[in-house]
């Protein structure tokens, strides 16, 4: 079969590989059918997760056919259609008990970045009974694919973390996929306001079309935090979520707070960030932090297949087939040339 391989920094390629067997029983190996490429694929191709071994296949993110079962799996037949989830959890460790599966002691993120992951014609998927899902009948499986990562994430990093309630103000630092998923899944709960924070005025116009009632381009911090007063009646905002993952934009969210108000991390820090604890304390603000664990996603499955939540397509620019993955991944990379928010691969 052929898979998208990471070869070193810097450098991927499609390349023939062996199709993936069966090790443990409770394994099983899915045909894939659609998946799609995040921008934490970068940071690995980047060089900047360097536990990732060189030959691996990336993606942790998509939807397949089941082709083949383990002995021990009870929650699917081959034949079914399945939502992959980006964490893998075994459903009876103790971090798994507590729903914490991105820690999950036989699993967690290791899909496409400690074993093969989902961009090839076949994967493994250990302990398929709790990190796949059957998808409704109805449901588009472009759409699917938005809840392997950018779904669950935006819902429980940003809104659930952020403690999001009826008439609060919130503002989302960062328009990429992440950041409309959380744009998205914030309306589940009648925010009075939720400002969109980027530098990309395409990114902030798709924004206000998804539900932002207001959009700040920060291209000027300081000119970006006074405007975030003025729309959150001179006192700041109630939530501020931080989906883009630099000190700059850290320290934004950190400025723009109510007393009482909440801070969720949602992006992925390279770098260490300056923690203003000599301001933050006397406002009683909270900090939270975390990883993704797709404990969610029944309930996405649930809310979009009954169409609570809709335009999630639009975060959908490009379409290509697995034969031109890698003009996929060209495209991807060059975002801010190219427009790309999600690309679909097709097998
Ligand atoms: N916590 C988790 O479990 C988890 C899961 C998935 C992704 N992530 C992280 O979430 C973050 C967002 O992911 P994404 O795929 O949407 O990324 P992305 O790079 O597509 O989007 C980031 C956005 O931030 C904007 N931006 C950059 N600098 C800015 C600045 N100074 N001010 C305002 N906006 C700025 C960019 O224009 C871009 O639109 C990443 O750090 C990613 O690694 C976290
Ligand atoms: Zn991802
Ligand atoms: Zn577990």
């Amino acid at each position: 079969m052929r898979a998208l391989t990471y070869l070193e920094p810097t450098k991927i390629d499609v390349i023939e590989k062996e199709l993936p067997k069966i090790e443990k029983s409770t394994d099983v190996i899915v045909k894939m059918l659609k998946t799609t490429i995040c921008g934490t694929d970068l940071h690995i191709i980047s060089g900047d997760t360097p536990e990732v071994p060189k030959g691996l296949t990336l993606g942790h993110e998509g939807v397949g056919e089941i082709a083949e079962i383990g002995e021990s799996v009870t929650n699917f037949k081959v034949g079914d259609k399945v939502l992959i989830s980006c964490i893998t959890s075994c459903g009876h460790c103790e971090y798994c008990k507590r729903s914490l599966y991105a820690h999950c002691k036989d699993g967690g993120w290791i899909l496409g970045h400690l074993i093969d992951g989902t961009q090839a014609e076949y994967v493994r998927i250990p302990h398929a009974d709790n990190s796949l899902y059957l998808i409704p009948e109805n449901m588009n499986d472009d759409v699917v694919v938005m809840l392997s990562d950018i779904l669950p994430t935006g819902l429980e990093i940003g809104v659930l973390n952020g403690q999001v309630k009826p008439g609060d103000t919130l503002a989302i630092i960062g328009a990429g996929p992440v950041g409309i998923a959380t744009l998205l899944t914030a309306q589940f709960y009648s925010p009075a306001k939720i400002i969109v924070v980027d530098l990309d005025d395409n990114r902030l116009e798709l924004a206000k079309k998804l539900g932002a009632t207001d959009t700040v381009n920060s291209k000027n911090p300081e000119a970006a935090i006074q405007r975030i007063f003025e729309l959150s009646n001179g006192v700041g905002v109630d939530v501020a979520m931080e989906v883009v993952g630099f000190p700059a934009t850290f320290d934004l969210c950190q400025k723009i707070l109510s007393p009482g108000g909440r801070i969720a991390n949602v992006g992925v820090h390279g770098a260490s960030v300056e923690l203003h604890l000599e301001d933050l304390w006397i406002k009683n603000i909270t900090l939270t932090t975390g990883l993704v664990s797709t404990s969610s996603t029944p309930m996405l499955l649930k809310t979009v297949s009954a169409g609570r939540i809709n335009h999630i397509e639009e975060l959908i620019t490009h379409h290509f087939s697995f034969d031109d993955i890698l003009k996929a991944h060209d495209t991807f990379k060059n975002a801010a040339k190219t427009k790309a928010l999600k690309v679909i691969i097709d097998f």
